[in-house]
């Protein structure tokens, strides 16, 4: 598989949290904890983008000059409704100014497509090449929801290497899909399994993330 823009980042504490994540005697709390440490080290992975500025600033030692983000560009964390809110706490931490757009998509479970139910994403009126787009989903499974949400910010002129996918697992399906219309996506995950089942759930992947997160899990 061409793995060309898929950055796979698995560290020792990524996949720890990964195989909790995974394990089907973990309970809601326990898969939300390990959820949010994985997403904000994703978060951190995306944020190499971000633009860099010159700053001068006082220590209590010394005047100096240091880098900080530049504060001309507006960053959107877009969390794909519902499991992609896993990782809105971390991202308001880390990047206090990202405007969270939140996009609302379900899954048809007959034809797999993704049916828009919210999307308040405004227009974008100057500067689109100074948005930096993260779309967070836990799961990339088919693409189906993550290509309309890349869609949306792509036809608002926002430069394709702005944006970013964010996942936790990513199924080779998924990635293949976005590629096919966006190559220049960058997919930043921290695993890749081996593929979709016939009800397009990743194996082995971790079940219903929205369900584990929300505790909405039928036993
Ligand atoms: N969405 C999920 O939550 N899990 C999957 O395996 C696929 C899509």
């Amino acid at each position: 598989m061409e793995l060309n823009n898929v950055r796979l980042i698995n560290n020792p504490v990524i996949c720890q949290s990964l195989t909790v994540m995974r394990n089907k005697k973990t309970d809601s709390q326990g898969f939300r904890f390990a959820a949010r440490k994985i997403s904000r080290v994703l978060l951190y992975e995306a944020s190499k983008n971000l633009p860099l500025v010159d700053k001068d600033i006082e220590t209590p030692i010394t005047k100096c000059t240091v880098k900080d983000i530049a504060d001309d560009i507006t960053i959107i964390i877009s969390p794909i409704l519902r499991a992609g809110l896993i990782f809105t706490d971390e991202a308001i931490d880390i990047l206090p100014n990202a405007r969270i757009r939140h996009v609302g998509m379900y899954r048809d479970e007959e034809t797999l497509k993704p049916v828009w139910y919210y999307n308040k994403v405004p227009a974008i009126t100057s500067n689109p090449e100074k948005y930096y787009v993260y779309i967070t989903d836990p799961m990339l499974a088919t693409g189906n929801s993550m290509l309309e949400a890349v869609r949306l910010y792509v036809n608002k002129n926002i430069p394709i290497k702005n944006i970013k996918s964010l996942n936790i697992i990513a199924a080779p399906e998924g990635i293949e899909f976005l590629h096919k219309e966006f190559p220049e996506l960058e997919i930043i995950t921290a695993a890749i399994d081996e593929r979709l089942n016939e009800k397009g759930y990743i194996v082995p992947g971790l079940g219903d993330a929205g369900d584990r997160i929300f505790n909405t899990v039928v036993v």
